[in-house]
């Protein structure tokens, strides 16, 4: 499926990364993506954000395990978690779920077909992510869980970064 055109053809590519807590997925794609897109030129073409459907953790720092991890290869890691409020999809190109009950919410709080079409899986942009392209949550698991998690992330930001490169670089 190609990527849904920007809202506002003048201004950046709007992205936001959700998952349910935003201290360990969607913060790690966030910072992944965000420098995937530097490396290929984009970084004024694309803006990134990210947020959780819930709001346990509203500005909070990044879970430390995710913290580390990000550092461990050469990632930044600053962050405040923030709760995804409907009214921000007026203002997103994309909005990328990092798994299925992700993508049921944010489905449910989208007000119109349109919108919907711009709500996909974020690892659905990985080329060898398989039939259930999920970013499994990490937080009750070992650290482990959060090196498989940047793998995949990893992946799916490169095949990103490489089809916002073709959508923009056209223009
Ligand atoms: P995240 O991980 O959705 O990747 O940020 C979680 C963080 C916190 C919780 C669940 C998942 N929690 O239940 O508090």
């Amino acid at each position: 499926m190609s990527l849904p055109e920007p809202r506002d053809p003048s201004g950046p590519y709007r992205v936001c990364v959700v998952c349910l807590g935003n201290i360990c997925r969607s913060p790690m794609a966030e910072k992944i993506l965000t420098t995937d897109l530097g490396r290929a030129g984009l970084a004024d073409r694309v803006r990134v954000d990210s947020a959780g459907t819930g709001n346990w953790h509203v500005g909070a720092d990044m879970d430390t395990r995710a913290a580390a991890t990000l550092r461990k290869y050469g990632y930044p890691t600053g962050h405040a978690a923030r709760q995804f409020s409907p009214d921000w999809f007026a203002e997103r190109d994309l909005v990328l779920a990092m798994d299925t009950d992700n993508l049921a919410d944010l489905l449910r709080l989208a007000p119109d077909p349109e919108t919907e079409a711009r709500v996909r899986l974020f690892r659905s942009f990985a080329p060898d992510a398989g039939p259930n392209p999920e970013v499994p949550d990490p937080y009750y698991g070992g650290d482990d869980g959060f090196i498989t998690v940047l793998n995949m992330i990893e992946a799916a930001a490169k095949g990103l970064t490489g089809e916002l490169a073709v959508l923009l670089g056209s223009r």
